[in-house]
């Protein structure tokens, strides 16, 4: 789920909840221990203070309209955290299912849709299970996501296809869509008279992407996608789903960041998107976040952090904004720039994609195919 300030309450432990600089995970380790080893009590004061700092001001990042933003501390890096490396991440398994039989992505598009933007879109969900291409690959990219196991100890599926598609060019629901509306936008696809989207409740997922000119309920204010399952009552099945918006009307400056950049930050400046189409090319890092914990929360039952069932912070949230090493707050790490000019930080079928990282359990941190190290 794509939410805003999620792990901002990890900054506000009481001091006693700290754990000792020994429990630090690897990366804060390494940060602090290459300088100082012999641990006296003030420098373990200091690291408290220094790594509070950190935790207190490393939150997943995107330029969300309702927050205060100051181009000087961006540009100077105050808000930089490593990698999202915290004690204070908590990521659980809550003993639901995770997709591990062979996951299948069915498209909705919504809304009026060029061949060259559903082009980039397919190509980067084939990119996923497909190990042919050079590193750093979008495959490279989903061994981070088939880490995550269920109660039996089988993982999330390696292979990822793309199933059918089904246009709604007339909206059958309208311009403005609310969560359960879009309930019953899949109902209509999988009800259709002619050609249906299939029903497979094992590993078929369902993918609904809405055109520029459709508003979703919270779109831009605190969300540029979001992942849930359908409500039997509604639908007929309990199937998870997952809805990514076109930005390119509403707001390109927050959800296809770093391409396009807010006009409420005066100076700063967005990269050249990979495939020639910002709005896309920024969908493609909210859909893969979609999908990663599709596949690991499908049911909203399995892996996540915080308290609070209702919501949670999952494994893209807690890397939202981080592509490449280094990033954390609104530095997004080291990406990669071709020769024309293009940022990216991975290569699929043909193409070049810049996605965010997702979070490690196994390193606990966020980990990507482009790491340095
Ligand atoms: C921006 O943030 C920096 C550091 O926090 C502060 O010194 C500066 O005054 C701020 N600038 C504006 C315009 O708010
Ligand atoms: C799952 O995908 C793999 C690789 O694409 C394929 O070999 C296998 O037959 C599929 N399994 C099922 C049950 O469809
Ligand atoms: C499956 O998950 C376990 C636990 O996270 C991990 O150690 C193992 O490497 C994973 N297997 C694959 C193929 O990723």
């Amino acid at each position: 789920m794509t939410t805003v300030n999620t792990i901002q309450t990890f900054g506000m432990l009481p001091v006693s909840q700290i754990p000792t600089f020994t429990n630090h995970s690897t990366k804060m380790r390494r940060f602090f221990s290459d300088h100082h080893r012999r641990r006296s009590p003030a420098l373990q004061l200091f690291t408290i203070i220094i790594f509070f700092f950190l935790i207190h001001l490393s939150t997943a990042w995107r330029p969300w309209p309702n927050q205060k933003h100051n181009l000087t501390s961006l540009q100077f890096g105050i808000n930089k955290k490593y990698e999202g490396s915290s004690e204070f991440v908590k990521l659980k398994y809550h003993m639901g299912p995770v997709l591990t039989t062979n996951i299948t992505i069915h498209i909705i598009w919504y809304g009026n849709w060029k061949i060259s933007q559903k082009k980039i879109i397919r190509e980067f969900i084939n990119s996923i299970s497909n190990s042919d291409h050079q590193t750093p690959s979008v495959s490279g990219w989903w061994k981070t996501v088939q880490l995550y196991n269920d109660q039996t100890d089988l993982n999330v599926s390696r292979t990822v296809n793309l199933g059918e598609e089904k246009n709604d060019r007339l909206l059958s629901h309208g311009k403005t869509l609310t969560r359960l509306s879009i309930q019953s936008v899949i109902k209509s696809a999988i009800t259709a008279k002619t050609r249906p989207l299939p029903v497979h409740p094992k590993g078929g997922v369902y993918l609904l992407l809405t055109s520029d000119d459709i508003y979703v309920q919270d779109f831009c204010q605190n969300v540029c996608g979001f992942h849930y399952f359908t409500y039997p009552s509604i639908v007929g099945y309990t199937l998870p789903y997952a809805w990514v918006g076109n930005s390119a009307k509403f707001c390109p400056g927050v959800c296809a960041y770093p391409f396009a950049v807010p006009d409420f930050i005066p100076g700063l400046k967005p990269v050249k998107s990979p495939n020639g189409d910002a709005e896309i090319d920024g969908m493609v890092s909210v859909i893969a976040h979609e999908i990663a914990e599709l596949s690991t929360n499908p049911l909203v039952n399995a892996w996540y952090a915080g308290q609070d069932p209702t919501f949670p912070v999952e494994i893209a949230d807690l890397c939202e904004g981080i592509y490449g090493t280094g990033g954390g707050g609104s530095y997004t790490g080291q990406m990669l720039n071709d020769k024309d000019g293009a940022t990216y930080n991975m290569l699929g079928i043909r193409r070049r994609f810049l996605v965010q990282w997702v979070w490690n359990n196994v390193v606990n941190y966020c980990t990507g195919p482009n790491a340095l190290d």
